[in-house]
């Protein structure tokens, strides 16, 4: 099982010392004299193997406590990582390291930090080396002797003089548990790498993925933190606080003892709260209702009870308090300087996150915001088909959603959706305005507007999770018989995403006014989806979706039609 360090830093801090007798050592010790009257030499043989093992649990925690201060100090990611690794390398005395990220467009690894280079990437194949090997097989390697193992690449070695004996590499995955990079450790310099080295690295990584991955403040990494906290101090309620600089408030982002959906919102000017975030400095009221500048109107309300309050600011890499954390009723005595240490590094951690939650919204609202102005300016073209994008995107999550896609998955299919018809900006407005029958010419004509969705798709910048979008956006008028365009594909060669498009788009044409006809009834329309499902053109179950999505806008739990 993989250790926290965390839970162990913060056991230490509340012990005042870094020795601990970890749960792997004998929990109570016999008295010495029952040993020696049992077997003499095999007490001081035992003797002897405690204090090995306590000397090695009390390195490992030196070093979980170091990289847990890191943690607790530094905001800025760019640092954060590079001052990980290397408190890594030290504590496992290694020559270098390095940290590892898939490139997967390119199958190489790059490195995202490695110790001793300061402005040179590398790069390696994933295909080759010991590193590629541990993150395609997803498995730790621990080697003794680099050049006794077949999958070494001395490559590095050879142009470098540098010279490679162990080596460690633990590979490192998401939250989300998708692979993201490697760290490789090289050449302990004594002996070899060890079990306890391994333990020690996977716990590391599993405290500083999120910092590396996370981009939303999760409500459940908010009530693991509390977990964390309450793991170390006794108290009755936590409450994390975020200001809201748009109604100048502090927000409950999370509180115990509240029912889902509730918040608090509190004025800056009101309660401790309030004034930590004011001031940026922490407080401990030991009796809250003895203290002025208690504001007692919330237990007033909720019939609860504050005696004491620990309260320290959350503020961001700029030194702005981006919120407040709180800790309500110690239950034994009031709080100490050791839970302000832990509350304080807690606030740490958490700010980085919410500074990762803010840069993701941000990020994520830009990228929004220019699909649709991408949308809107294929609606530009004609009035008539104006808002079709839109509501094929709403059609298509519709069905996702009934169809139990995931929520990454439903990002992907409201991006392709939303630019499925994209391609049309390349296609005269003349034909698409026509009010009659096409001829075959212009026909063959309005079908390149597929192709020109995929290349100018192709050639935007998409992150990893939406590198499908084009090729799914430009196959919503393939049919799963063949007979659809532009590649003519059939049924398995057709993305699953594609075949909802397909449908909705059909839908939503069939269900709006065109220049050629007037808009029919649903009932009409999914007539005509059927009859497309019986001639083996378009997915039944998909179709099947739909209709229950369309008929079921009444009842509220349904998914938006
Ligand atoms: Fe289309």
């Amino acid at each position: 099982m993989v250790v926290s360090f965390r839970k162990r830093w913060d056991d230490a801090l509340r012990s005042g010392t870094v020795f601990r007798l970890s749960s792997k050592l004998p929990s109570r010790r016999a008295p010495m004299s029952e040993h020696r009257s049992s077997n003499q030499s095999n007490d001081v043989f035992d003797y002897k193997k405690r204090i090995a093992l306590l000397e090695a649990e009390n390195t490992l925690l030196r070093g979980f406590i170091d990289i847990g201060r890191t943690l607790g100090t530094e905001h800025r990611f760019e640092k954060l990582i590079p001052m990980i690794i290397e408190k890594i390398s030290l504590h496992l005395n290694c020559e270098r390291s390095t940290l590892f990220m898939v490139d997967w467009q390119k199958g190489q690894l790059w490195s995202q930090y490695a110790q001793g280079l300061t402005t040179q990437t590398v790069t390696i194949d994933l295909k080759i080396g010991l590193a590629g090997a541990s993150f395609l097989s997803d498995r730790i390697i621990n080697v003794t002797d680099a050049y006794e193992h077949h999958m070494f690449n001395p490559y590095f070695d050879h142009t470098t003089g540098f010279r490679t004996r162990s080596v460690l590499c633990v590979p490192i995955r998401s939250e989300q548990h998708r692979p993201i990079g490697v760290i490789q450790l090289l050449n302990r310099k004594t002996g070899s790498f060890t079990q306890d080295d391994e333990r020690f690295v996977l716990s590391s990584i599993e405290e500083f993925t999120p910092a590396i991955e996370q981009g939303r403040l999760q409500t459940d990494q908010v009530i693991q933190w509390f977990q964390h906290l309450r793991s170390t101090i006794d108290f009755e309620r936590g409450t994390l606080f975020l200001y809201d600089p748009e109604t100048d408030m502090l927000v409950s982002r999370y509180a115990e003892g509240l029912k889902e959906g509730q918040s608090i919102r509190l004025d800056l000017h009101l309660g401790i709260a309030g004034r930590v975030a004011v001031t940026g400095t922490h407080m401990n009221i030991p009796d809250a209702y003895a203290d002025f500048r208690f504001d007692r109107r919330t237990d007033d309300q909720t019939g609860f009870h504050t005696r004491n309050i620990l309260c320290v600011p959350v503020s961001n890499a700029k030194g702005e308090i981006v919120g407040v954390l709180q800790a309500i009723n110690k239950k034994r005595g009031a709080f100490t300087d050791s839970d302000l240490n832990v509350l304080t590094s807690m606030a740490s951690i958490i700010a980085i996150a919410v500074e990762n939650a803010v840069l993701f919204t941000e990020q994520r609202n830009q990228f929004k915001s220019l699909l649709q102005v991408m949308a809107a300016s294929i609606d530009a073209k004609d009035t008539l088909t104006a808002g079709h994008s839109e509501i094929v995107e709403n059609l298509s999550l519709a069905i996702g959603r009934k169809l139990g896609l995931t929520e990454e998955e439903l990002d992907v299919l409201s991006v392709a959706a939303l630019l499925h018809d994209y391609g049309k900006i390349g296609i005269d407005d003349y034909i698409l305005k026509k009010p009659g029958k096409l001829t075959p010419e212009e026909y063959a004509q309005i079908q390149k507007h597929v192709d020109i969705t995929y290349h100018i798709l192709s050639k935007m910048y998409f992150a990893s999770n939406y590198r499908k979008v084009p090729i799914i956006a430009a196959s919503h008028h393939e049919r799963l018989d063949g007979s659809g365009y532009s590649h003519g594909s059939r049924d398995a060669d057709i993305p699953l995403m594609g075949k909802i498009i397909a449908v909705a788009d059909v839908y939503e044409a069939l269900t709006a006014n065109r220049h050629y006809r007037n808009a029919m009834p649903p009932e009409k329309a999914f007539e005509i989806l059927k009859d497309e499902v019986s001639k083996g053109k378009l997915d039944g179950k998909i179709v099947e979706t739909l209709e229950s999505c369309i008929f079921q806008t009444t009842d509220p739990g349904s998914a938006d039609p």
